[in-house]
C-alpha cells in the first residue's frame, strides 16, 4: 500500500513541531520514566520531545525514515547540549516503524507521538513496537484525531480544510482520526490489556493566531498544499482563499482551537 508522510520536514512544519515537550505532548506517559531507562523515540523529527525524554531517562536511540530527517532530530540534541560529555546516551537510526531493526525485548519503553497516523499498516506497527519492547516495559502510543477537532468561530472554509487533509492524509495510506482507534489497533496486535486516555492541545488568543498562520503557511508553502493540488483535489485558488481565511479566522479575539488526541499505554506481560 501507498505510504508517505503528509506534512514534510519544511520550516513551517518543524516550527510547528518543535513546540512539542513531555508536558504537553507525552503528560500520559511521564510517571512511567526514570533515569537510566531505555527509550525509543519512533519517528522523532525534530527532537523536542525526544531532548525531553533525554533529559529524564539519560539514555534514547531516536529514529526517522531518512538520514535527513535523522540529522532534525540530532542536530536539536547537540545545540540543547545532551551530549555523552553531559552524560547522555543518544543514539539515532533510520528506521521505517513497520520492520525495525531492532532485536527483540531491548527497550524499557517503544514511545511514538503523532506517527502512527501516517502508517499504512498500524497494526503491524504496534506488533513490531510491542517486539522491541522488553517484558514489564511500555509500549506508548499518542495521535491526534483530525474528525474530532473543532473550533469557534465557526468557518466555512476551515471545514473545507479539514476535509482536504483527511483525504490527502488517507490518500498517503494514513487514518488522520488514529487518535479514536488507538485501542482497536492493540486489540488487533494482540496488546491485551492497553490503557486508553485522551488529552487535547487548546489554542486561545494568541496561540490561536499562531496556530492559524502556521496552518496558512503549511498550505501556502509546504508539500501538503502541492499534494492537495497535485491529487486533483481542489485548485490552487481554493487552495489560497483557505490561507487567508485562516488568518482572518485566527486575529478574531475570542478564536479558539482544540485539537483532541488519542493515547495508548501498554505494559508488556
Ligand atoms: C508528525 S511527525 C512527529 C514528530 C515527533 N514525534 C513529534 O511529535 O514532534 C511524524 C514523524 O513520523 C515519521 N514517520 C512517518 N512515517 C513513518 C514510518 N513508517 N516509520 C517511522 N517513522 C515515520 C515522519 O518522518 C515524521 O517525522
Amino acid at each position: 500500500m501507498k505510504e508517505s508522510y503528509t506534512h514534510g520536514h519544511q520550516t513551517p512544519v518543524l516550527n510547528a513541531h518543535q513546540q512539542r515537550t513531555i508536558d504537553n505532548s507525552a503528560a500520559y506517559l511521564r510517571p512511567y520514566l526514570a533515569p537510566g531507562m531505555n527509550l525509543l523515540d519512533i519517528g522523532a523529527g525534530p527532537g523536542s520531545i525526544t531532548a525531553d525524554f533525554a533529559r529524564l531517562t539519560g539514555k534514547v536511540t531516536a529514529t526517522e525514515i531518512g538520514e535527513e530527517e535523522l540529522n532534525l532530530c540530532k542536530r536539536h540534541l547537540l545545540d540543547k547540549g545532551l551530549t555523552v560529555e553531559q552524560g547522555i546516551s543518544a543514539k539515532f537510526s533510520v528506521e521505517n516503524v513497520h520492520h525495525l531493526s531492532f532485536s527483540d525485548n531491548i527497550f524499557d519503553i517503544a514511545h511514538a507521538h503523532q506517527v502512527i497516523q501516517h502508517v499504512s499498516n498500524p497494526i503491524q506497527a504496534l506488533t513490531e513496537m510491542a517486539r522491541v519492547v522488553r517484558p514489564g516495559g511500555y509500549v506508548a502510543i499518542r495521535d491526534a484525531d483530525y474528525e474530532s477537532f473543532f473550533w469557534f468561530p465557526a468557518s466555512s472554509k476551515i471545514s473545507r480544510w479539514r476535509e482536504l487533509y483527511l483525504q490527502v492524509a488517507r490518500n498517503n495510506g494514513g487514518e488522520p482520526s488514529a487518535g479514536r482507534r488507538l485501542l482497536s489497533y492493540a486489540r488487533q496486535a494482540g496488546l491485551s490489556g492497553a490503557r486508553f486516555t485522551t488529552s487535547t492541545w487548546t489554542y486561545t488568543g494568541e496561540e490561536a493566531q499562531q496556530l492559524a498562520c502556521s496552518w496558512a503557511e503549511r498550505i501556502e508553502q509546504t508539500v501538503l498544499g502541492q499534494q492537495i493540488v497535485e491529487t486533483g483535489l481542489t485548485s490552487i485558488q481554493e487552495l489560497q482563499e483557505v490561507a487567508q481565511e485562516w488568518r482572518e479566522w485566527g486575529s478574531q479575539p475570542g478564536a479558539l482551537f482544540v485539537i483532541p488526541h488519542g493515547e495508548l499505554l501498554w505494559q508488556k506481560p
